[in-house]
């Protein structure tokens, strides 16, 4: 077995706050730092050892901050930079270390370099951006065909320079021009900016595209991200990641890398440990592609198969010589109730999925909700929604001729509106997340079931069982650096696995449906010399070595 280099970030748990829809702490609808402030015992008390902010810089908020226009400033919805280092020290005195989402891949159309840069082709920020002729002159034809992976042409004209400026995703966020060492020169300025202040680490936005290469050749056709192949970890990523790593490596920081698309071969040439790891961590999506084809827009219907083989994958190849960053939901996800388990079952699924990721090699991401096992919302009208891809995807989807009907029904599951819902605090007006009237979005209706109180009055809630799950991961080191090892590998029902460490061993059991499934301990496992560590049913025998399932029933046997 490979020895495991120890680490904090190995250890810790982390809390994904997205500020917008988390607490509002001034009573104008939106959420806020004041919120944020209010609620850090709130984080504290789930166990967590880390926040990561999802971005609370200044930003016209087209993609909900993912479009900076200020990195050394804070949006003034949500505060002050003094807000956020009362924030920063508050949650430092707590034992809380502080990740901030680091959005280096494009700006938003509003920083003050892009302004400059569409002054001329002189100017100096020109070459900030990617700005380039078009093939035809007078805004007829971009200078290539690639696509935004939101949707629509990756190229926005502009008439007064007759040139175009390309953007990945939306036309507000204007893609960095990595290759100009001017730009990351500002890159590391602000990420010493923050470092200097106290933040502990680093969550990087699409970090795998932040080279493109060379001449930005024409891209193979397809509808959707066209020109993907020019810019995912493209020709000088690993250099550029060397370089900001030779700022972070001055300071005790983590990082973990966005990476849509990557497999764990490619991923071991960024995060393997060594002297050319350039992240710690990365986010692959693999295992979020278990009910849709690459992108939750082309759903499937869920395959538990296809959820294992992805995590069997990741968590084999990088034993040992990488480490996983482990996560269920982000603010880019719809809830995982609604998606891999149940809404019928949804306390009962709510404590298998959580147990069914944490309890793999890894550090956990927990998004605001998920430990309340909050749910996707169904609006009536597209019009409803507030997000871009998804007003954009919509769009689309009517443009290649789907009816309304359908299309709604794919939008309702498919939004990443689904997760950016207001937290339930209560059962209050608007879920006790503001005392204004209206919400700056939607509070899900089934706030009177599903919110904070009600789960912190009920010792079964699911939120009890993450602090549960939280303390057991911390306290056996079994849990953080055991290996893994799969059984049941052809059962389309029960995801069951082992970890071994030191002599001791864990078997986790879940069962993905309602249905009752026969399981019977696996070869070497006798579960009458192991302790039930954790159950989501009450077990009248634990010790008897097979059993029919309960819906989406999980335990955790330990053997010490
Ligand atoms: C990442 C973010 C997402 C954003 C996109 C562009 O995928 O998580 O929210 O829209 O990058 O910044
Ligand atoms: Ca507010």
């Amino acid at each position: 077995m490979a020895e495991i280099k120890k680490h904090w970030y190995k250890e810790m748990s982390v809390y994904q706050v997205w500020p917008r829809s988390f607490k509002d702490g001034n009573g104008d609808g939106v959420g806020d730092l004041k919120g944020i402030l209010e609620k850090l015992d709130y984080i504290k008390s789930l166990g967590v050892d880390a926040i990561w902010f999802s971005p609370l810089y200044k930003s016209p908020q087209h993609d909900y901050g993912y479009d900076i226009a200020d990195y050394k400033d804070i949006n003034p919805e949500y505060g002050t930079l003094e807000d956020f280092k009362a924030v920063l020290n508050a949650a430092h005195e707590k034992g809380l270390r502080v990740i901030m989402d680091l959005v280096i891949n494009h700006t938003s159309n509003e920083h003050k370099w892009f302004l400059e840069s569409m002054k001329g082709k002189d100017n100096p920020y020109h070459d900030y951006y990617f700005w380039r002729d078009g093939k035809q002159p007078g805004g007829k034809k971009a200078s290539n065909n690639w696509k935004s992976t939101f949707t629509g042409p990756a190229w926005e004209y502009n008439a007064a320079l007759d040139q175009w400026y390309l953007h990945l995703f939306t036309k507000e966020q204007p893609d960095l021009n990595m290759d100009n060492p001017k730009v990351r020169e500002e890159i590391k300025e602000i990420i010493r900016f923050w470092l200097d202040l106290g933040v502990d680490g680093f969550r990087e936005d699409v970090i795998t595209f932040i080279s493109k290469r060379e001449g930005l050749p024409t891209g193979f056709p397809i509808p959707v991200a066209c020109g993907m192949e020019h810019y995912k970890c493209g020709p000088h990523l690993d250099e550029y990641l060397a370089e900001f790593r030779k700022v972070t490596d001055d300071y005790d920081c983590m990082t973990v890398g966005e990476a849509p698309m990557m497999t764990p071969k490619l991923a071991l040439r960024f995060i393997r440990e060594g002297a050319g790891q350039v992240l710690n961590m990365m986010f692959n999506f693999q295992h979020m592609e278990a009910d849709c084809f690459m992108i939750s827009w082309i759903p499937m219907p869920f395959n538990l198969h296809k959820l294992k083989a992805a995590y069997d994958r990741w968590q084999r190849k990088l034993y040992g010589v990488a480490w996983n960053a482990n996560y269920i939901e982000n603010h880019d996800q719809p809830r995982v109730i609604s998606r891999y388990g149940s809404e019928k079952y949804r306390v009962e699924s709510g404590k298998m999925l959580a147990t069914m990721y944490i309890c793999q090699s890894g550090t956990p991401f927990i998004y605001q909700g998920q430990e309340i096992g909050m749910t996707n919302i169904r609006l009536d009208s597209v019009d409803d929604y507030v997000d871009i891809q998804t007003k954009d995807t919509y769009k689309l989807y009517r443009k290649l001729g789907l009816p309304h009907k359908a299309v709604m029904k794919i939008t309702n599951r498919a939004s990443r509106d689904n997760g950016r819902t207001p937290v339930q605090w209560s059962a209050e007006a608007n879920a006790g997340f503001t005392t204004a009237e209206t919400p700056w979005f939607a509070v899900n209706p089934n706030y009177k079931e599903i919110n904070v109180a009600a789960a912190e009055a009920d010792p079964d809630s699911i939120l009890n069982y993450y602090r549960r799950l939280l303390k057991f991961r911390k306290e056996n080191e079994i849990c953080i650096y055991g290996d893994f090892r799969q059984h049941y590998k052809r059962s389309g029902k029960l995801f069951v696995y082992e970890r071994n460490s030191q002599g001791q061993r864990m078997l986790v059991v879940n069962s993905f449906t309602e249905k009752p499934v026969y399981f019977e301990a696996p070869q070497g496992f006798d579960l009458s010399k192991g302790e039930l560590a954790l159950s989501n049913y009450p077990v009248a025998d634990q010790s008897i070595n097979s059993f029919m399932t309960k819906p989406y029933e999980t335990r955790v046997y330990l053997f010490k």
